[in-house]
């Protein structure tokens, strides 16, 4: 999604916003651009198309003097990647850089008759030009006019000629953090472009509108009473943020995991049984309710997909995943004793956001499981339980993944207890079978040889599949999308016993299959259906527990994981699949951090 942040302060606002633009990469954008005060007040624009070190080029030797200024990555939305519809758009006497989509933009374009001036294909101009056409020379009064014909969602920031060194910010959904920092005033779409200035910040309210200038942050709420930032303290260091000598953050990620689920089960265990009175949850919340619905996107939905099939035989009660994209025009059969879980890293999904509102709507309880603290899903769910992975910078998500796992795990186990299904004896046993479930990922962290080889057979393959059963497959998922979403290889994952309902045309000499086979109740039928792709040719990647008997000649690789109890083998094979999707994408030369067309965090629907 679109990357922003603004500076208003001593220092050189071209350096800062230039600095925080390459901080916000991980986005992903596919333009740049900035807008700043030169030294005789003007406003001085410069965009690129491409990477900011491009937007770096444009501005050398530029605007050495600027005091205050914004800078905008653009993940395209409305119109193609060029330099017209990159940001900031200037029309008049206003300035803005946008992130959100602005969904009535064609008829606020006919109503303020905007065809002829528009020199871009872009929401953002229109809603440019329509501020500008409210502008009398108060941006509060204009901004307060502007606001209530916007549909969508908008994380603006905004200049205004006549008002050099100030900058004007104001959101709904799209996010927006701000800090007056010891180095000026600032902005942004996340913190990340924050950190290396401040370890304090606020979230700008929804509809409020912040005025920054070098020496403080003012805040106003719509009917333009000024109002205190409520700071909060930024929960993991730069240092976090940071390669820490590994050659992509995914890779430094994908080992951060062992910790990265201490840090997230043991302050919750209370003598050795999962307690969340820390998190002020109730049991109630876990005892009272007849239905689990669980909301979420790609990899957090995944994530779900493994919870209901640990949930359910556990817990017995039904336990529904939906895509969140999918749920909020699904008319769900939900009320208030359906407790509904959000699953989240950025905690900035708007579908995910959208679909929790909805559950809220018809009475249910939300609960959401979220990695940064402070976001708009964790400010707005009824309870929320923080994962500890740390900062996740790479689009393609992996730490995020383990630690929501590990929350979900907890959570079945807590209501296992408070539901009676567990007694106090074998909460602790399942919670030893979690801990043990953290060396296994050790283990698989170092099988890189093993899985470097097998990557290196699936770089010449334009189609993978990833099978397996019951929980095996609910992994495999995950498996597919990884592989996918950074190798650019067309990966699929099925059901092993639905293969030969049609999909099983595909598998034709050599395609690589990788077949999962953990859960014992479905062993033998998996390597029945392992034996099937087999005999048509499937080049097989097998992954097992290490004690498995298969016949040598059945997997061209054999990957085993250690011996652990196979409802927890969700985690060491997460890190292998994670691996094989990093191996096969370094092997073909590509942006393993920020892959096309895909940003960290999607904030448009
Ligand atoms: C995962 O590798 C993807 N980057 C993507 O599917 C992601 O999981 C999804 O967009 C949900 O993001 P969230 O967890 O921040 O809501």
């Amino acid at each position: 999604m679109c990357g922003i942040i603004g500076y208003a302060g001593p220092l050189s606002a071209k350096k800062i916003i230039l600095d925080g633009l390459a901080q916000l990469e991980y986005r992903g954008y596919d333009s740049a651009g900035l807008a700043c005060f030169d030294d005789n007040q003007t406003i001085q624009i410069k965009k690129s198309v491409g990477k900011v070190t491009s937007l770096q080029s444009l501005c050398a030797n530029r605007l050495e003097d600027s005091h205050c200024g914004i800078g905008h990555t653009r993940w395209a939305t409305h119109g193609g990647v060029t330099v017209e519809n990159a940001h900031p758009h200037q029309a008049g006497n206003v300035t803005l850089i946008h992130n959100g989509i602005i969904e009535n933009y064609h008829q606020l374009t006919q109503e303020f008759h905007l065809e002829d001036k528009l020199v871009s294909q872009t929401d953002s101009e229109v809603a440019a030009w329509v501020l500008n056409s409210l502008y009398e020379g108060d941006p509060f009064t204009a901004i307060q006019k502007f606001l209530p014909m916007l549909q969508g969602s908008y994380g603006f920031c905004i200049l205004f000629s006549d008002r050099p060194g100030e900058i004007y910010g104001v959101r709904n959904v799209s996010p927006l953090v701000a800090a007056y920092t010891p180095s000026g005033s600032m902005i942004a779409s996340d913190l990340t472009a924050l950190i290396p200035y401040t370890r304090s910040y606020f979230v700008l309210p929804e509809y409020t509108i912040a005025k920054l200038t070098a020496y403080q942050i003012c805040l106003y709420n719509h009917d333009g009473k000024q109002i205190t930032p409520e700071y909060s303290k930024v929960n993991w260091d730069s240092d976090a943020a940071m390669k820490n000598g590994f050659p992509h953050f995914m890779l430094k990620e994908i080992h951060e995991q062992p910790e990265a689920l201490k840090k997230t089960i043991l302050p919750r265990l209370v003598k050795g049984i999962p307690d969340f009175s820390d998190d002020g949850i109730p049991d109630t919340l876990f005892s009272e309710c007849d239905k689990i619905q669980i909301v979420a996107c790609g990899t957090a939905m995944y994530a779900g997909m493994v919870a209901k099939a640990i949930m359910e035989p556990l817990l017995r009660i039904p336990v529904t995943v939906s895509i969140a994209s999918e749920f909020r025009y699904e008319q769900p059969l939900m009320n208030e004793k359906t407790l509904t879980l959000v699953i989240s890293q950025s905690g900035e999904t708007i579908d995910t956001l959208a679909a929790m509102r909805l559950s809220a709507s018809m009475g249910s309880k939300t609960l959401a499981i979220v990695n940064v603290k402070g976001s708009t899903i964790a400010r707005e769910s009824d309870y929320v339980l923080y994962t500890h992975a740390g900062p996740e910078i790479a689009v393609a998500s992996t730490k995020a993944y383990s630690v929501q796992l590990s929350i979900l795990y907890l959570i079945a186990c807590r209501m296992a207890y408070v539901r009676k299904a567990f007694s106090l004896e074998d909460a602790a046993n399942f919670i030893q079978m979690l801990m043990d479930a953290i060396p296994s990922m050790e283990t698989m962290l170092h099988q890189t040889k093993t899985i470097q080889e097998l990557a290196s057979h699936l770089i010449s393959h334009s189609d993978v599949f990833f099978i397996g059963r019951n929980l095996d497959y609910a992994f495999s998922l995950e498996g597919s999308l990884k592989l996918k979403e950074i190798s650019y290889i067309h990966a699929e994952a099925y059901p092993a016993g639905e293969l030969k309902h049609g999909t099983i045309a595909l598998i034709e000499n050599g395609i690589p299959v990788i077949a999962i086979a953990t859960q014992d109740s479905v062993f033998a039928k998996t390597i029945s259906n392992v034996r099937e792709v087999k005999a048509r040719g499937a080049y097989v990647i097998l992954i097992t527990r290490e004690h498995a008997h298969v016949d040598a000649e059945l997997a061209d690789i054999h990957i085993k994981i250690p011996e652990i109890s196979d409802h927890f083998t969700v985690f060491p094979i997460a890190v292998v699949l994670q691996l094989i999707a990093y191996y096969t994408t370094c092997l073909k030369g590509l942006n393993v951090d920020q892959p096309r067309n895909l940003a960290k965090s999607v904030t448009v629907e």
